[in-house]
């Protein structure tokens, strides 16, 4: 039975190859174009024939089937394999993923799993889909908790590692292929028009790689980094938004625009908007904080160090406010970054003077993203020095919350998330009795690869000393 569906969908799909699309339409407009669920539920509403994931994936409008990204390792509620890889597809804007994986015996194999960003609230919504044995689009309510344990809890934001490196993806290697990937990728695309899924996909650039006889360059049209691009180009709106929800922003704004402006993050204190009084606020983290942060990521061959991410998330973490769900690394921890190929600065300080039609009167005419500086600095010491008001600056190594924000950023999307795969579930209470906490950290050899700072190493011992006494 199973087979026989396979070679229907392998003849249509060989037979009509480019143009599927253009069969389906819409009553209500033209679907050249898809990038939210309702438009998707449309699609499969107005066309009854479409009743299993595999035809509607052939009946998507070109853009999502030309934009595949493949994982072969993954640690969400799909399985990968090498052979047959999870997939993601993303509209131009970034606006619409979606998620499937290729073989029927794969956990998660009858879902189609989606994003949707909702540019009016600048938040991500998670959605859960399967055709039921009528073939009717089941599509589940918004953020359905079971997403939000790995997608974070409160405001859920997508998984995705920053820019260069992308582990356990095709290409993980800033595009490149590492040399382990190259022939099970070549495997892959070689048995590619067999599935009914993948056979949707577009792939044909992708195709040159199959005469390569070596492959050192970036894989054909940069899947990896256009993904990064168009997720991060939505989460700092999202970012922007959380921004100017945070705790006296009419105060601290003027500062923030000044660090993105200025470029200047990691010598911010040394320009001027951090007059003595308030210079505490960009040294949440230490420079040894920051040293053992770069020495991760370099570890990982990630070539960006980022100390300005780091004194950029200061500015906040030292007021109490947790930047930790700010970022779309998985894998969590001080390694988090917002580093997406561009200049992160400019692209948040654009997504901010969107919606602050105040701080965006500081442009300098014709400019995206400088503002004038000296100006946004008399402003600024108006509201954080003239006036007054209480600071209770926090660091790092003394912070009481920081045990609890590592286990929230590091331990919790596997061992709190509900569903059991292997991976003991217990909150962070119950961690911190575990005889067998310690003894993980201090060895570093964490379940699953995981990497903590010594500084964090030494945080989440003390507390657990503490938690003793
Ligand atoms: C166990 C952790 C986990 C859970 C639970 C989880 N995801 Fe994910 N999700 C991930 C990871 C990790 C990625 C990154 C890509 C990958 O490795 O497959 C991801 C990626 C995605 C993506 C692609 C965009 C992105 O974020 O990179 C979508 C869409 C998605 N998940 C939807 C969902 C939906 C819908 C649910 C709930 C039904 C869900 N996820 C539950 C871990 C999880
Ligand atoms: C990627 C998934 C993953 C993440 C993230 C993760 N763990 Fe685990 N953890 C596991 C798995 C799988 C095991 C069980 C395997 C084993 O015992 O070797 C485990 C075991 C443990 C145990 C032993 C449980 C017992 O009953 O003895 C402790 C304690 C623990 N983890 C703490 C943490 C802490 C603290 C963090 C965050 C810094 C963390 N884990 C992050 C997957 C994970």
């Amino acid at each position: 039975m199973s087979f026989l569906i396979l070679t229907f969908v392998y003849l249509i799909s060989g037979a009509v190859p480019v143009g599927l699309a253009q069969d389906y339409t819409s009553p209500r407009g033209p679907l050249s174009e898809i990038n939210s669920i309702q438009q998707l539920i449309q699609l499969a509403d107005d066309n009854r024939d479409l009743t299993t994931l595999e035809k509607v994936l052939h009946a998507l409008p070109e853009p999502l089937r030309s934009s595949p990204v493949f994982i072969y390792r993954s640690e969400s509620l799909q399985s990968a394999s090498p052979e047959f890889p999870r997939v993601l597809l993303s509209d131009p804007s970034g606006n619409l993923v979606l998620a499937f994986n290729g073989e029927s015996k794969q956990t998660g194999f009858d879902k189609l799993e989606a994003l949707e960003f909702d540019e009016k609230k600048n938040r991500f919504n998670f959605y859960e889909m399967k055709f039921s044995s009528a073939g009717k689009l089941e599509v589940s309510k918004p953020n359905p908790s079971e997403c939000l344990s790995c997608h974070r809890f409160s405001d859920p934001r997508p998984n995705w590692e920053s820019y260069d490196q992308w582990p356990g993806v095709y290409g993980s290697n800033d595009d490149r292929l590492r040399s382990e990937e190259v022939e099970p990728f070549k495997n892959f695309l070689n048995l590619f028009e067999l599935n009914p899924r993948y056979s949707a996909l577009r792939i044909e650039p992708l195709k040159q790689v199959l005469g390569y006889s070596s492959h050192y360059g970036r894989l054909p049209n940069e899947p990896n980094i256009s993904f990064t691009h168009r997720l991060s180009r939505n989460n700092f709106k999202r970012l922007a938004r959380l921004i100017m929800e945070s705790p006296d922003y009419e105060k601290f704004k003027y500062m923030i625009g000044g660090f993105l402006s200025s470029g200047e993050g990691e010598r911010f204190s040394d320009i001027g908007y951090l007059p003595e009084k308030i210079s505490g606020l960009t040294d949440y983290y230490s420079k040894e904080n920051i040293q053992e942060v770069e020495a991760i990521a370099i570890s990982y061959a990630n070539s960006v160090s980022n100390p300005a991410t780091l004194t950029f998330r200061s500015l906040f973490e030292s007021r109490g406010i947790d930047t930790s769900d700010w970022f779309m690394n998985f894998k969590g921890a001080l390694t988090n970054s917002f580093v997406n190929g561009t200049p992160w600065e400019d692209q948040l300080l654009e997504a901010l003077l969107e919606k602050d039609s105040e701080l965006r009167s500081f442009l300098y005419e014709g400019s995206n993203t400088q503002l004038q500086e000296a100006k946004l600095k008399e402003v600024s010491h108006d509201k954080l020095v003239r006036s007054s008001f209480d600071l209770h600056l926090r660091k790092f190594d003394s912070d009481l919350e920081v045990p609890q924000r590592i286990w929230r950023d590091a331990c919790r999307q596997c061992h709190e998330r509900g569903a059991a795969r292997g991976v003991p579930q217990f909150d962070f209470n119950s961690a911190m009795n575990k005889p067998k906490l310690k003894e993980l950290i201090e060895s570093g050899a964490m379940p699953m690869n995981q990497r903590l700072t010594p500084s964090q190493k030494k945080r989440f011992v003390l507390s657990l000393s503490k938690l003793k006494d």
